[in-house]
Formats: structure tokens, sequence, C-alpha cells
């Protein structure tokens, strides 16, 4: 780190940014910086950011496990959904397979589970969900695939369910792209599977606080491994009435310049004082919401149940013959 005349730190990331991510992905950081001023919140989950993750969601809040009980408990009528035949599942985003695990459970109980694969941007979070996965059900450890790749581009999505558990969907800058190509790639009667919170009271998740807390360790991951400095900025959360989304971020106090080494060379990005770089998002939508955000998508929504707690809930579409 350098300190030029007018207080500019010069920055080059940790040594862990260089084991974690590579020279491209550095470019999608330098970008999405740039650009966007945003970490992208899904290279937060490389790297010590599983092992982060995994540790965060292991004392299972009554929400979490709300959630991945949701999908345990209407596996059954899951089956009965799909079409008929071996129930092949393909998980986008599985983080530690929990969610899986029940969903997984019941379509073997009911003599209809096919085969698994989950598909990741984080090779770390593919190694916990298959340790975790192949533990349960050894005897079906042939037929359970983990594939590293970013699922917005990984091409076609065809399985007879494609889960997305806990909210994955709602990370994205973009859910209705995604859903867009799901209705496009889908097998008529695949199912695509969704289990979110849900917004049952119309106002914000949380009270407004001044000052937000302390950044959890997996938000202030990527400013650890840029090197930034926590004196550096502050933390900043809140809720945007207008996109239903909550989001968690940094203010800088004073102007950095970021130095990466991308596929192509040194690439410099330029911070300022008063910057707000965003770490997370999260959108918190109503029952209504993610039901047009579904139907506008091309799906249909077949069913739509609650869950132990009805802060979660799970939506099941397919494609429209
Ligand atoms: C919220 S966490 C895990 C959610 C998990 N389905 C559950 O119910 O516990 C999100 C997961 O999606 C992965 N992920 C996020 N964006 C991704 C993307 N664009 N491509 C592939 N994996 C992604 C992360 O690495 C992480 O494992």
């Amino acid at each position: 780190m350098r300190v030029t005349g007018i207080d500019v730190r010069v920055v080059t990331p940790h040594q862990r940014f260089l084991w974690t991510y590579t020279r491209a992905q550095a470019d999608v950081v330098a970008d999405s910086l740039a650009l966007r001023r945003e970490f992208p919140q899904e290279l937060t989950y490389l790297g010590s950011g599983a092992e982060l993750w995994r540790a965060a969601t292991a004392v299972q809040s009554a929400l979490l496990r709300a959630s991945d009980l949701l999908l345990s408990d209407h596996a059954a009528e899951l089956a009965d959904l799909a079409r008929p035949g071996p129930v092949d599942v393909l998980d986008l985003g599985p983080g530690t397979g929990s969610a899986a695990e029940g969903l997984l459970a019941g379509l073997i109980a009911a003599g209809r589970f096919g085969g698994y694969r989950a598909v990741d941007i984080s090779p770390e979070m593919l190694t916990l969900a298959g340790a975790r996965l192949t533990a349960a059900f050894p005897a079906r450890a042939a037929r359970l695939a983990f594939t590293v790749g970013d699922f917005r581009d990984a091409g076609p999505h065809a399985a007879r369910i494609v889960l997305l558990a806990g909210g994955t969907l709602f990370n994205l800058a973009d859910p209705g792209a995604l859903l867009r190509d799901l209705a496009a790639t889908r097998n008529p009667g695949d199912l695509v599977v969704i289990t979110t919170r849900l917004d049952t009271t119309g106002r914000a998740p949380f009270p407004p606080s001044q000052p937000a807390p302390a950044l959890p360790p997996i938000h202030r991951l990527g400013l650890d491994l840029l090197n930034l400095d926590p004196g550096w900025y502050e933390p900043e959360r809140g809720f945007d009435p207008a996109r239903r989304e909550v989001w968690s971020g940094a203010r800088l106090n004073r102007p950095i310049t970021l130095h990466l080494d991308g596929a192509h060379g040194r690439r410099v990005v330029a911070l300022h004082t008063g910057d707000l770089l965003l770490l997370y998002r999260q959108l918190f939508l109503d029952r209504a919401a993610v039901t047009a955000l579904i139907e506008g998508s091309g799906l249909r929504l077949r069913t739509f149940h609650t869950g132990r707690s009805g802060e979660v809930a799970m939506f099941v579409a397919d494609t429209r013959d």
C-alpha cells in the first residue's frame, strides 16, 4: 500500500485474493466496482467464504430450518407434480446442500429419485455440499454430481426439478432474467422450485438504525480480500422500498485506487470519498410480487406453500405448453 500526496490509498489485493480468484474473476471484480460500485456477491462464497457461510448457517435459525423443511415436507407432492419417471434434480446454488437433502430423501422414499446435479460458482461450497449429500446418501453417491459454474450462463438447465432454494434467486440483481432463461429452456411439465423468505407485513424487515451494525464477515469478505482497511469505510445497510430490496454496503471515507491484475493486465479502479460499495442485496417480496415475477417470466405457477414459519414459502412453477 502506498500513500500519495492527496492521501489516496493505492491498494493491491491481499494474497488471499490471488489464491481465491482467477484473473478472469479479478476482471469481474474490477468491472463491477468500476461500473456499479458493487463487489460481486456471488464471489463472496468462494475460498474462505464457503466456510463463513457454513458457520453462519450451522446454527440454523427458525427461518432457515423452516425453509429447508418446505422441501422435505412437500417432496412427495413435487414428485407427483413432476413428469412421470425418475426425477432428476438440478440444484442452482446449493450452498451446503442442506435444502436439497430433504428433497432427495423424500424422492428416494417415494421411489422417484433419478439423479442430482449441483451447479455452484464456488468449488469450496460444492465440496461442502458433496460431503454432506454423499454422507447422507452413500448408496446413491454415483448419481450425485457437482459442477463448478455460473448458473446465469451455464446454458440450458434441463431437469425435471430445477431448485433455487434459500433465497438464492433473490440475491440476483435481475432474477427475472434467470427465470426467463429457465422458461425458455424447460421441457413442458418440468418444474422450477423456489424457496424464499417472504414479506408478510409490507414493512422493511428491520427497523432503521443509526449507526448501522457491523458488517457480517461474509458481507465484508470482498473488502478484506481487496485489502481495504476497516478504518477506511463505515458500514451501511438499508431497504430500498422501490425495489423492495435489503442491501448492505461500505461508505468510503477516503479515496482509494485499486490495482487488480486481470486476464489482460493491470486494472486500475479509482474509488472516491463518499462512494457506497454495495456488498449484499436480497429482494424482500410478498407473495403477489413473487407470483408476478414468475408469471411475467413465461412460467406458470402450479402451487404455493407457506412453511412452518409463515415467513418462508415455496413457489412451484412449470412451463406453459
Ligand atoms: C444463499 S447461498 C445458498 C443457498 C442454498 N440454496 C440454501 O438453500 O441454503 C447461495 C449459493 O448460490 C451460489 N451462487 C450464487 N450466485 C451464483 C451464480 N451466479 N452461479 C452459481 N452459483 C451461485 C453461492 O456460491 C452459494 O452456494
